[in-house]
C-alpha cells in the first residue's frame, strides 16, 4: 500500500512512524513533513491547504490512501478534493469537519443527538453576551465560533476579560464551566462503524502545576489508571456512536478520526469539544500503545469497510510524551535554534524512548527549531512511572537554547505527587 500523509507536526511523525513499521506499507510519503519525518518517509513540498495540489500529488504518487493530519486542510476541503480524484482519504469532508470548525455546529449536533455537554448560548451581540455571562456566572467560558488553533477559548474569573474576548469575535459560544479532570478519547469511524482507541490525558497549560497560558498541549500519557474502566464503553454509547449517527442522518457522514475532549464532572461525563482529527500530543502516546498495524485500519475507515477490521490489539505498556517547546512559546516563539542530542537519544534510549519532531527543519547538517512546539519525546514502559522516567532521561539529553518543557507530565497519575 502506498500512503501519503498530509501535515508536518509530531502527530504526523507519530502516524508516519507507525505506518513505516507496518509491513503492508510499501511506500510512505509525507507533505510537507519535517526533519524527523524525513527519516521514515519521503517528503514532498506541498501547500497542505490546497486541495487540488494535494490531489495532484496523490495521483502522481499512485497513493492508495491519503491521511490528512491537521484540522485546517480538512476544514478547507482537502479531503473532498482527494476523494473527488478517486483516492481513499482518512479524514472527514469539509462539511463534517465543521464538528471542529464551528463550535456552534458542534453544539447543535450534540443537542440533536442527546450528547451530554456544557449548557451554552451562541451570541452575536453585546446584549446577548452580557445576558449569557450573567446566566452562567464565573468562571466564564468564552469560545470563538471558528477555528482558532487552540487560542479561541478563554476560561477566566474576570468578567471584563471574558466580555472583551467575546466582543472580539463575530460569533461566540458562551457556556457553563465544567469542573473535573479532562480525558481525550479518539475513535476511528467510517461514518457507520465506530472503533474507540485508548483514552489519554493532555496537559494544556504551559507551566508545571497547570499554570500559565493555554497551549496546543505540552505532554500526554496513556492509559489513565485513575479512570473508571467503563469510561470507554460509556463514551461510545453516550457520545461517539450517537454523534456519528446524527451526522450520517444529516447527510454529512463523518469518516476519519473523531476526537472527544471530555470533562469527568461530579454530574457525569460531558463533552468539552470535538475535533475532527488525531489530537497532538495524545496521538503520540496512543499510537505508541497500539499493536495492530495502522494502515489497514485507516484504509478500511476511508473505504467504508471498518466493520471488516478485526478488534484492535493494545500493548500492556504505558506511554508518556513530553513536549519540548521553543523560547517564548506560546507567545511569539523563537525559531532557527540548533537542536543537539538527537543522536544520543537514538543511541542510548531507543527503542523504548524516541523523539518525534514537531517544528523542526534541516539546515545543512544541523536540525533547527522551526515552530513553537519543537519535539515530542515519547517513551513506553511497564507502567507510567517507568515510561515517564525514560521520557525525561531522553529529554535531558536534548539541548535547545531557551527551550522549555513541563517536568510534571503524568506525575500525579504515576502516583508521584
Ligand atoms: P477547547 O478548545 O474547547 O478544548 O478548550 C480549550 C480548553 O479550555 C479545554 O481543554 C479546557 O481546559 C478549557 N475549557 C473549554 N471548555 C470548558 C468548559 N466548559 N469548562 C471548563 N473548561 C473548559
Ligand atoms: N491536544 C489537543 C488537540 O490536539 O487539540
Amino acid at each position: 500500500m502506498k500512503v501519503l500523509v498530509i501535515g508536518g507536526g509530531a502527530r504526523e511523525h507519530a502516524l508516519c512512524r507507525s505506518l513505516s513499521l507496518d509491513p503492508d506499507v510499501s511506500a510512505l510519503h509525507c507533505a510537507p513533513g519535517n526533519a524527523g519525518i524525513a527519516e521514515v518517509a519521503e517528503l514532498r513540498p506541498v501547500d497542505a491547504l490546497d486541495g487540488e495540489a494535494v490531489a495532484a500529488l496523490a495521483t502522481e504518487l499512485g497513493a492508495d490512501l491519503v491521511v490528512v493530519g491537521p484540522e485546517a486542510p480538512l476544514v478547507a476541503g482537502v479531503g473532498d478534493a482527494v476523494r473527488a480524484a478517486g483516492i481513499p482519504v482518512f479524514g472527514p469532508s469539509a462539511e463534517a469537519a465543521q464538528l471542529e470548525g464551528s463550535k456552534a455546529f458542534a453544539k447543535d449536533v450534540m443537542a440533536a443527538a442527546g450528547v451530554p455537554t456544557a449548557r451554552s448560548y451562541v451570541c452575536t451581540t453585546p446584549e446577548e453576551v452580557d445576558a449569557a455571562l450573567d446566566a452562567f456566572g464565573a468562571p466564564y467560558v468564552v469560545k470563538d465560533d471558528g477555528l482558532a488553533a487552540g487560542k479561541g477559548v478563554v476560561v477566566t474569573e474576570d468578567r471584563d476579560a471574558a466580555r472583551a474576548h467575546a466582543l472580539g469575535c463575530d460569533r461566540v459560544v458562551i457556556e457553563e464551566y465544567l469542573d473535573g479532570p479532562e480525558v481525550s478519547l479518539f475513535a476511528i469511524t467510517d461514518g457507520v462503524t465506530v472503533v474507540p482507541l485508548q483514552p489519554a490525558q493532555d496537559f494544556k497549560r504551559a507551566l508545571d502545576g497547570d499554570q500559565g497560558p493555554n497551549t496546543g498541549g505540552m505532554g500526554a500519557y496513556s492509559p489513565l489508571p485513575w479512570a473508571d474502566p467503563k469510561l470507554v464503553d460509556e463514551v461510545m454509547e453516550l457520545v461517539l456512536q450517537p454523534t456519528v449517527d446524527e451526522l450520517r442522518r444529516r447527510g454529512t457522514p463523518f469518516s476519519g478520526l473523531l476526537y472527544a475532549g471530555l470533562a469527568i464532572t461530579g454530574r457525569g461525563t460531558r463533552v468539552i469539544e470535538f475535533n475532527a482529527r488525531f489530537g497532538d500530543p495524545e496521538t503520540q502516546v496512543v499510537l505508541a500503545r497500539l499493536r495492530t498495524p495502522l494502515a489497514s485500519v485507516l484504509l478500511n475507515a476511508a473505504k467504508g469497510t471498518l466493520a471488516d477490521e478485526p478488534p484492535l490489539v493494545w500493548r500492556d505498556d504505558a506511554a508518556v510524551t513530553v513536549v519540548i517547546a521553543s523560547h517564548n512559546y506560546p507567545d511569539t516563539p523563537r525559531t532557527g535554534d540548533p537542536i543537539e542530542g538527537l543522536a544520543e537519544v537514538a543511541a542510548e534510549d531507543a527503542p523504548d524512548a524516541y523523539v518525534l519532531h514537531a517544528g523542526t527543519r534541516r539546515e545543512g547538517d544541523a536540525v533547527v527549531s522551526a515552530g513553537g512546539r519543537v519535539l515530542s519525546v515519547t517513551a513506553t514502559g511497564s507502567d507510567l512511572a517507568q515510561a515517564r522516567e525514560k521520557a525525561y532521561t531522553a529529554v535531558a539529553r536534548i539541548r535547545l537554547d531557551g527551550s522549555q518543557h513541563r517536568t510534571d507530565i503524568a506525575a500525579k497519575a504515576a502516583g508521584l505527587g
